[in-house]
């Protein structure tokens, strides 16, 4: 589930599914979609701070949904789709705090956050391709725009992880801290929430720029990903991790 509450002007969306590694439900990803989209909506809502739980932020999407949607249902309108469509479209800041994993979403999500925070037990990893996926979220563009080509392709094709120290070195996180990760996230959030809410707006826009490349990218992303989840070798991968073999 998803704990949701607003102080300070901060929306904090909490991760709260520990016995599964926080890997993310149709239900969850629905309550994140229309927790992003109320801050577009609603002028208390300054900021969101996503985070997760003790060593773990999210395990990503739930591979047995993945499994579930396999040629059954229209990718396009699941509501891991929403949420991502929802990220894009989010107007107010994001801050993030990693305190351990984060898998696949867990990790493309923080390319569309203003400011990251790790501790120093963040390992963050996408297997896409170990099971048969694409990069989604945007991050193929994201990736690369941040980090340059052959870091992106070392994260998101080769699946290799990112301690906090290379991820902080790569621009995706802007700080490590020591203690109480998420203490010092919703520090950053407070004093954003804090500031003139349309100058912050028009300021992070203007560095997000144009998103109309993103949001086409993030759309051939979901069709390519949408065709991978009936690919044998994706069915393969996620049965292996369903049943613990190894692919
Ligand atoms: N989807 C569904 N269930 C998941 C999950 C996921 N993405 N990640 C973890 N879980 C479940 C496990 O099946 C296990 O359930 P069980 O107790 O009923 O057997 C539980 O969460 C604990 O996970 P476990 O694998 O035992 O913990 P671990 O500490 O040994 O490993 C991970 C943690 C995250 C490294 C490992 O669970 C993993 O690789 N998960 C899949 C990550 C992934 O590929 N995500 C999709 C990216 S697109």
């Amino acid at each position: 589930m998803i704990r949701i509450s607003l102080d300070e002007g901060v929306q904090t969306l909490r991760l709260d599914r520990p016995e599964k590694k926080n890997a993310l439900t149709g239900a969850m990803y629905t309550d994140l979609a229309d927790a992003l989209e109320a801050g577009n909506e609603n002028p208390d809502i300054r900021c969101h701070l996503i985070c997760g739980q003790p060593e773990v932020f999210t395990a990503g999407n739930d591979i047995g949904d993945f499994l579930q949607y396999a040629g059954r249902v229209a990718v396009a309108e699941t509501p891991v789709v929403r949420f991502l469509r929802a990220l894009v479209r989010t107007q107010k800041p994001l801050v993030a705090s990693v305190d351990g994993l984060a898998i696949g979403v867990g990790t493309t999500l923080l390319m569309h956050c203003d400011m990251v925070f790790a501790s120093p037990r963040a390992f963050i990893r996408s297997p896409f391709v170990d099971l048969g996926l694409v990069p989604e979220a945007g991050s193929s563009l994201l990736g690369p725009q941040l980090m340059g080509h052959a870091r992106a392709f070392e994260l998101l094709c080769l699946g290799n992880p990112l301690t906090a120290e290379k991820a902080e070195r790569l621009g995706l996180v802007n700080e490590i801290v020591d203690d109480n990760v998420d203490d010092t996230a919703l520090a950053c959030a407070k004093q954003i929430a804090a500031k003139p809410p349309e100058a912050m707006a028009l300021s992070r826009q203007l560095l997000k720029g144009d998103t109309g490349a993103l949001s086409e990218r993030v759309e051939e992303e979901i069709s390519i990903f949408a065709d991978r989840l009936t690919a044998p070798e994706t069915i393969a991968a996620f049965q292996a991790f369903m049943t613990k073999k190894k692919a």
